[in-house]
């Protein structure tokens, strides 16, 4: 991969940075300090930039918007159509307005993307000045991967950087078809994340452990089926423990099971004594709504929403003692207390441990940030769903368009 790093001379360049500012926002229009660490994750690649006099682009998304912007190339078209409460809420000027407190210097927010006004605030651009443009997503092209729409945001800048891991596994414009029209290189946080990841799957110290919890099945079944065969143990909890523990023919009473075709699971070598599913559960009693400890296979008409003790006590032994530990998803409903045991036990095993500690997934970082532990895990992944598909082996497009 090419990285911005080989470039000497950005002095006055305009450089289009793709970074991943896709941030809870507040009803309030405020980004929490608690939820901004994807913006503080871009932050090396941004002072860097600053170093070296570049002019700097940022492009991002944030959520998934109605696409109801249709892409306009006759700006005469007023902007103020296309506002609504869509725009409202998914406006990235509050992430302005956080990037511009974490930096301490002014960021130009401009309200679109393409258009006359982004082109004339980047012409007025100086060394060293930093414009963020409105949500990429307004406009369905993004999505698409339209080649016009790439064009047009690459008329803006004399190269292009991919600074967006966590986006990286979606073929969009801003990520795939911006490469064919500008010099385009990683970031520095991408190329960060992809060493570590790779380090971790290729050639991880041993014992290595993976532990996979939370929902979306489809995604994470290629995750265990791929490293399945590189790693000593793969620990499961949650939505994803349910859906195996029945794959192998285990009574899991009124539990969710995610809707995933049992065929598809069964993709995964279910015997293998690498894979370790959950052998007690903390339950809740769908009448009575009382929280009840059970043996696995013992579930009667209950839904499992954490792991139990035992099962929290055997796989925390196996953390500590691994090499190398990357966790993707919690045990169980950490949000309620009654059922955060599982996830808590595990985050503080995680912790604890020897070896090198990856996590990422918007819930297992919320999780531990809520126990407060998650400055001692040894590195953030900043992607939920591209960090599961780099997991599993798959080849991301962001990263094929800079081959
Ligand atoms: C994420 O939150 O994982 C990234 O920002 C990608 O967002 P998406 O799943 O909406 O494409």
């Amino acid at each position: 991969m090419k990285t911005i790093r080989k470039i000497k001379n950005l002095k006055n360049k305009k450089v289009l940075v793709r970074v991943d500012f896709n941030v809870p926002v507040r009803d309030d229009g405020i980004v929490d300090e608690k939820e901004d660490w994807r913006i503080r994750a871009a932050l090396p690649m941004i002072e860097y930039l600053l170093e070296k006099e570049a002019k700097i682009i940022l492009i991002s998304h944030l959520g998934r918007p109605d696409a109801n912007r249709k892409f306009i190339l006759d700006t005469t078209v007023d902007s103020r159509l296309h506002r609504n409460d869509n725009i409202a809420k998914y406006s990235l000027k509050p992430v302005a307005d956080r990037l511009e407190g974490l930096l301490n210097r002014e960021i130009k927010f401009i309200d679109d993307c393409i258009g006359d006004g982004a082109k004339r605030a980047v012409e007025e651009m100086r060394a060293g000045e930093i414009v963020l443009l409105e949500n990429l997503r307004f406009y369905k092209e993004e999505k698409e991967n339209n080649e016009e729409f790439a064009k047009e945001l690459a008329g803006l800048a004399d190269i292009y950087v991919n600074n967006a891991f966590s986006v990286s596994h979606r073929k969009h414009a801003s990520v795939h078809a911006i490469t064919k029209f500008l010099p385009s290189y990683a970031g520095l946080l991408l190329e960060k994340e992809v060493e570590i990841l790779s380090k971790a799957i290729n050639n991880p110290k041993k014992p290595a452990t993976i532990i996979v919890g939370g929902a979306k099945m489809k995604t994470k079944v290629p995750v265990i089926e791929y490293l399945i065969d590189k790693f000593d143990h793969i620990l499961v909890g949650g939505i994803v423990a349910n859906v195996i523990l029945k794959a192998k023919g285990i009574d899991t009473g009124k539990s969710l099971i995610d809707g995933i075709d049992i065929k598809e699971v069964r993709k995964i070598d279910l015997a293998s004594n690498k894979l370790y599913v959950p052998v007690d559960a903390a339950v809740c009693n769908s009448q009575k709504k009382e929280v009840d400890l059970r043996a696995v296979g013992k579930i009667g008409d209950n839904k499992i929403l954490d792991i139990g003790p035992e099962t929290g006590k055997l796989y925390s032994k196996i953390i500590r003692d691994s090499k190398t530990v990357i966790w993707n998803g919690p045990m169980g409903m950490f949000e309620k207390e009654d059922f955060a045991f599982g996830t808590r036990e595990i985050a503080e095993a995680v912790v604890k441990s020897k070896g090198y500690t990856i996590i990422g997934g918007g819930d297992t970082i919320a999780a531990l940030d809520q126990f407060g532990c998650i400055g001692n895990v040894d590195y953030v992944c900043t992607g939920g769903g591209a960090m599961l598909e780099f997991l599993a082996g798959k080849k991301l497009p962001g990263l094929e368009a800079l081959e």
